[in-house]
């Protein structure tokens, strides 16, 4: 056993020995799924935009072993207790507890063909429950290759990632794009996913900026996407593409828009995502000349954006970005994912990550009386089927 054990190596050990505690024999193969960061093209997936996720140091875990009877049982080291069920009833969605993700994708593969056997499953995680770094996906993530490794068959990654995103609407209730299972399931380690999500085809872009590294702050405040305010943002971006008689708002620019004939919540939406979709584009290009001040720049453009004109954020988030903008050392920062709460994404110098990082916390801990968590992270690979996992248990 090595040493010194790296956080992944860490997570997969519990994952083996919660398996052989709840189950009382070893698992047979692990699946571990990191989360994600967005760096910028936020809330323009569902609108066939250009998105730009990293997968983050911090990984769901899940061990497994086939069982014979078809039945199913999940645990995980959050939650206590076992859920149990027959193949026969995986359909079910009426559960509130993390089942349904599970459910969800296992309804997904047999509709698409894919035989399943009952399996026995124990979950770890480092990726924060609300915190905007796509737990939930990298849960669909593991299940998916989960059972596909067991025995289920191969599937394309992207496939498997719109997979994962119909067992989010169907399951979660949540009518998310496809940014965060592609995001989770095909990215290459040092890149971001360049992905347009109207061709749902991706560039790996790499990300070497030097002595530049990914600052992730997590307000605490649990975001709820299901509550109805993402889903209400998606069909008033879908409203505006029908009154312009586009398939999508991608298919506009700025200059094309008549903004007279909308009210107020369809001008705002309509405007933050074309000019979403026109910062991102501009950071792949800065990124590519190493123009950090652009891109940080542009950072900063998103989270006005989303914050006056999407009005996604919260006082915590604009906080944790205003403060982050002032600090030297830091190109820039922005709240990322869904929004309502989670993270917040800074461009920050190495140097300047301890003096960063205590500002912010001073700050935060000033308004609300409590420090945000943080953590620097570098783009890793998307998910991977038994990374280390018989190293760990030999
Ligand atoms: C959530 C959704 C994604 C995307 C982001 C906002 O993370 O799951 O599909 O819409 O919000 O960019």
């Amino acid at each position: 056993m090595p040493t010194s054990l790296s956080h992944s190596q860490e997570l997969s050990q519990r994952a083996t020995t919660g398996f052989e505690r709840a189950f009382g024999y070893p698992a047979l193969l692990s699946v571990r799924a990191p989360g994600r960061v967005n760096v910028i093209g936020e809330h323009v997936d569902y609108n066939g935009g250009w998105v730009l996720p990293a997968a983050i140091e911090r990984y769901l875990i899940m061990a497994v072993r086939p069982r014979k009877d078809g039945v199913v049982r999940l645990a995980s080291d959050s939650q206590a207790g076992l859920e149990e069920f027959p193949l026969t009833a995986m359909a079910r969605r009426d559960s509130r507890n993390w089942d349904r993700y599970v459910r969800g994708v296992m309804v997904g593969l047999e509709g698409a063909g894919y035989p399943l056997v009952g399996f026995d499953a124990f979950v770890v995680s480092s990726i924060p429950v609300g915190g905007g770094l796509s737990s939930s996906a990298a849960l669909e993530a593991a299940t998916g290759l989960a059972l596909l490794a067991l025995g289920a068959g191969k599937m394309d990654r992207l496939q498997l990632a719109r997979l994962c995103q119909r067992a989010e609407h169907t399951y979660a209730g949540v009518p998310c794009g496809l940014m965060d299972q592609a995001a989770v399931l095909c990215c290459e380690e040092n890149h971001l996913l360049y992905l347009d999500c109207s061709t749902e085809t991706y560039v790996q872009t790499p990300f070497r900026l030097f002595g530049w590294s990914l600052l992730i702050i997590n307000s605490g405040v649990a975001h709820e996407l299901a509550s109805g305010e993402y889903a209400k943002r998606r069909a008033a971006c879908e409203a505006v593409a029908k009154i312009f008689k586009v398939k999508s708002l991608r298919e506009l620019q700025s200059t094309d828009i008549d903004y007279s004939s909308l009210d107020d919540l369809s001008r705002r939406c309509v405007r933050h995502v074309v000019t979403e979709n026109e910062r991102t584009r501009g950071v792949v290009q800065a990124l590519a000349s190493g123009d950090v001040a652009t891109a940080g720049r542009l950072l900063n453009e998103s989270h006005a954006s989303l914050r006056d004109d999407y009005r996604v954020s919260c006082p915590e988030l604009d906080l944790i970005a205003a403060t982050a903008q002032r600090q030297e050392g830091v190109a820039g920062c922005r709240m990322t994912g869904g929004g309502f709460g989670g993270s917040a994404v800074a461009l920050v110098h190495t140097a300047a990550i301890k003096t960063a990082t205590a500002a912010i916390a001073a700050a935060f801990a000033a308004q609300y009386g409590r420090i945000p968590s943080s953590f620097v992270t570098r783009p890793v690979a998307g998910a991977t089927v038994n990374p280390d996992f018989r190293e760990i248990a030999s």
